[in-house]
């Protein structure tokens, strides 16, 4: 395991080689040039069955940062509890949530859309109906595909769809990825961060072969990193042996800003502007775009 480890150190006479947190160089990702016209969206999940992760955190967090340069975004709250919703200041319990949307009871998917306070950021909420979902839906004829189906009239409005899962592998998050064209995980920094991995990479697997052959891992996203101890370094330091370049160059610290941002209803990147979590944020909306996963 590593001992301390050097940062942007170097030899008298010698240049600094600054090395990001994740052990490797350290880089700059471009402002992106803005977009001159919108759509068809890429499809995002955020997954990861294990709860209190960062999942809907990142939803909101980068949902904001790539309005901010300019990119059309929708997030759709895909968890009972309904955190997205409140994360973004957003009534769920009046009007259309998803729930009418997988049930049919709406056939307009555009109706269930509300704006968030920030530009360019729209929502489909939900609320705790949506626990009665996976029972409902469990006998219909293309069960894992309803999700695909309902975002279908709004792909062209939007650059990219962000899916916030739930805590859970069931038919919800099945059906999250089989709309999708990406999963990005966050992955919390602490002791157990890999345990369930490899069943989360075993369903991506099982749903690539047998539902939706495109998807492809965008990325895993290394979250409430301390680097003051060692064993959050410890603990990135073995993601990255297992998963190589698949992890993002950026990783999202430990702060309370981000609880304190989701009591306020807003992002962080407008809660906070300047803090570094913020920062952080818009620097993994420019690694995404740089990478191809969202125009
Ligand atoms: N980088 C961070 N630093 C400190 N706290 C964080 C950070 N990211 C998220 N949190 C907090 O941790 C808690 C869990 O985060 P979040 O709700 O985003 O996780 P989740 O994976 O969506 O959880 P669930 O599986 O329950 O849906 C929240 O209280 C959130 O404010
Ligand atoms: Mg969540």
């Amino acid at each position: 395991m590593s001992g301390e480890k050097t940062s942007g150190t170097a030899l008298p006479g010698m240049d600094a080689i600054a090395t990001g947190p994740t052990g490797r160089p350290k880089r700059e990702f471009a402002v992106p040039a803005a977009l001159t016209e919108h759509g068809p969206a890429r499809i995002i999940a955020l997954c990861n069955q294990k709860g209190g992760v960062g999942k809907t955190t990142t939803t909101i967090s980068l949902g904001a940062a790539l309005a901010e340069y300019g990119r059309k975004v929708l997030v759709i709250d895909f968890d009972p509890q309904g955190a997205l919703s409140a994360g973004l200041g957003v009534n769920s319990h009046d009007g259309l949530t998803i729930y009418d949307l997988l049930l049919g009871r709406e056939k307009d998917t555009r109706l269930a859309v509300q704006q968030t306070t920030t530009p360019g950021l729209d929502i489909i909420p939900a609320n705790i109906d949506l626990s009665a979902a996976e029972v409902h839906l469990v006998n219909e004829v293309a069960r894992e595909q309803i999700l695909a189906r309902v975002l279908r009239p709004v792909l062209d409005d939007y650059d990219v769809i962000l899916v916030d899962c739930q805590p859970s592998l069931g038919l919800l998050t099945v059906n999250a990825l089989t709309a999708a064209h990406g999963v990005l995980i966050p992955l919390e920094c602490e002791y157990f961060a890999l345990r369930g991995v490899a069943l989360l990479v075993e369903t991506i697997e099982k749903v690539k072969d047998r539902l939706n052959p495109a998807i492809q891992l965008d990325g895993i996203l290394a979250t409430m990193y301390d680097s003051r101890t060692l064993h959050s370094r410890e603990v990135l330091e073995r993601v990255v042996e297992a998963f190589g370049d698949s992890v993002l160059e950026t990783v999202v610290g430990r702060t309370v800003k981000f609880p304190d941002a989701s009591v306020a209803g807003t992002p962080i990147t407008s809660y906070a502007s300047e803090h570094p979590a913020a920062r952080a944020y818009r620097q993994l909306a420019r690694e995404l775009i740089e990478r191809g996963a969202v125009a």
